[in-house]
């Protein structure tokens, strides 16, 4: 889809569909409506709020009325998008609401969109327009056949600044941003949603090698007898049970000059690419969306391919652990005990708590590398959606400093994130009889007891755990989201890096 800025009058207009997103104070008050709602209305001699008012339409979040212009108006439809408050005004509404309207755009057969911006300062709406209008676009649809297969009618979307705004490089730039952020979300989507079948380990490091190749960053895909070189024991184990060989993918952002010396920026992402339990199989209700249990490699992968773009001046690392979790007849067992990395043992007390003991291995490796901030990202428990819900994402940090530094980014970025107490009253869980740990605790806290176990092979490094299982993914479709992956994290990890590219800077 085309997105462009434009500052053509509303009468002038030529598109399908006018989405006018509206605060539910515009709805009551006359004197509190945007120019472009009364001017819109006028143009319709009345019919918009009226029919508005007739349905009931409150302006409420995710609240929308469309109405056909029939003639009056260039443009075809006429969509009101519900803002609700504006004294609460959350970025993060609009972006969902410019979702929901590329989504009713497509299932009109729309073809062209102009959405008008309101100054809540202009940039603001423009990022969050811009990049929910993209978000809300994506659809995956590559095992559809017939008409289903076809991609979105929709093909170009028009930002309509405010009367007497013009086009600015700066409001240029803004745009280019908003679509660097919500292309690199959509890209770690893609690798979501596609099923494990044909999203195995080997073909995860191939997708994340035509990404490096195509952005200029560096990359390395460790083969099996290079992680075992590694003395990864952990990682290695839960590869044991498939037929699929496991990969350590590598990608590197290295600045330019003296700046390749500055402190680095780690990420590492879960990339089990089909979380069957291994013997401690799952039930199938459980077992069903488990394709997507890679959804924080895919995530830590978007950012990196926007990264390359950003250019930060420091050196940012992403590792991904890439393997299956499968019962096979070479599986690991419970009751079996695993040398890590990082030398210390590990008894295996559920074969399904399979993504700390890959991540173990990969934040060790990580931080020997002595970075300034290791931040990972993984679908680690089912217990941070009984936590939190599935809004918000669970967030773990070694200390105040660093926890701050991911909250602000996901803040900034309208990524719901909630910090998790790291607490070591529940540390005793995971001691083992034979090993220096065991893998799995009490039912109650489960997802602190993950982030504790990881906590052990991260050692003094500042350290930040995201757990996107709860929100990796959406059941149903709203705002921007579709049934499916959510791309959880990558506006996260894209805006920190910018957050710190800016500070360097200062
Ligand atoms: N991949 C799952 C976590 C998960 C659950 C992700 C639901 C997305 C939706 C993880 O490997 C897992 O199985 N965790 C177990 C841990 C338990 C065995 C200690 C869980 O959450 O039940
Ligand atoms: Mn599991
Ligand atoms: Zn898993």
């Amino acid at each position: 889809m085309n997105l462009n800025l434009s500052t053509l009058a509303l009468s002038e207009l030529d598109c399908d569909l006018l989405v006018l997103p509206v605060f539910d104070a515009e709805i009551g008050e006359p004197s509190a409506r945007s120019k472009a709602l009364i001017t819109v209305d006028a143009l319709l001699d009345g019919a918009l709020l009226e029919a508005a008012a007739q349905e009931k339409f409150n302006a409420r979040a995710e609240s929308s009325f469309v109405l056909h212009t029939l003639g009056k108006l260039k443009a075809r439809r006429v969509l009101l998008l519900g803002l609700g408050d504006s004294a609460h005004f959350d970025p993060e509404v609009l972006r969902m609401a410019a979702g929901k309207a590329a989504k009713i755009a497509a299932k009109s057969n729309a073809s062209s969109i102009a959405l008008a911006l309101a100054d809540l300062p202009i940039d603001v709406s423009l990022r969050a327009a811009a990049e929910g209008l993209l978000l809300g676009h994506y659809a995956f649809k590559n095992y559809k056949t017939g008409k289903a297969a076809q991609a979105p009618s929709l093909a170009s979307a028009a930002l309509l600044l405010p009367d007497g705004m013009s086009v600015t490089d700066e409001l240029e730039a803004v745009l280019q941003q908003a679509i660097l952020v919500a292309d690199s979300v959509n890209f770690a989507r893609q690798l979501v949603n596609t099923p494990a079948q044909d999203m195995t380990p080997t073909i995860l490091a191939e997708r994340a090698q035509d990404m490096a190749k195509a952005t200029g960053l560096a990359i390395e895909v460790l083969d099996k007898p290079e992680i075992e070189k590694l003395g990864m024991g952990m990682f290695l184990a839960v590869a044991k049970g498939s037929s699929q060989a496991p990969k350590l993918i590598h990608v590197t952002w290295t600045p330019e000059g003296e700046a390749a010396k500055a402190p680095a920026l780690a990420l590492v992402g879960k990339g089990i690419t089909f979380d069957a339990g291994g013997l401690s199989l799952k039930p199938s209700e459980g077992m069903v969306w488990m394709k997507t249990d890679m959804a924080g490699g895919a995530a830590v992968l978007g950012a990196m391919r926007a990264v390359a773009h950003i250019k930060p001046p420091f050196p940012v690392h992403a590792w991904i652990g890439a393997c299956e979790n499968m019962p096979g007849c070479s599986a690991y067992k419970l009751g079996d005990v695993l040398t890590s990395h990082a030398g210390k043992t590990v008894e295996i007390h559920n074969t399904d708590a399979e993504g700390r003991l890959v991540l173990g291995d990969v934040l060790s490796l990580a931080a020997e590398q002595k970075p300034a901030l290791l931040v990972d990202l993984a679908t680690l428990t089912g217990a941070i959606g009984t936590a939190l819900g599935l809004y918000n994402t669970g967030l773990f940090a070694s200390d105040d400093e660093a926890a701050q530094a991911v909250l602000d980014a996901a803040g900034e970025a309208g990524e719901s994130t909630w910090r998790m107490p790291l607490d070591v009253r529940l540390r005793g869980e995971i001691d083992s009889p034979v090993a220096d740990l065991k893998n799995s605790g009490e039912r109650y806290g489960g997802s602190i007891t993950a982030a504790l176990f990881l906590k052990e092979f991260v050692e003094k490094t500042p350290w930040v755990h995201l757990d996107i299982a709860g929100t990796a993914r959406s059941k149903s479709e709203r705002g921007y989201l579709d049934v499916g992956a959510s791309g959880a994290g990558v506006r996260t990890l894209i805006e920190l890096v910018r957050q710190r590219a800016a500070k360097q800077g200062e």
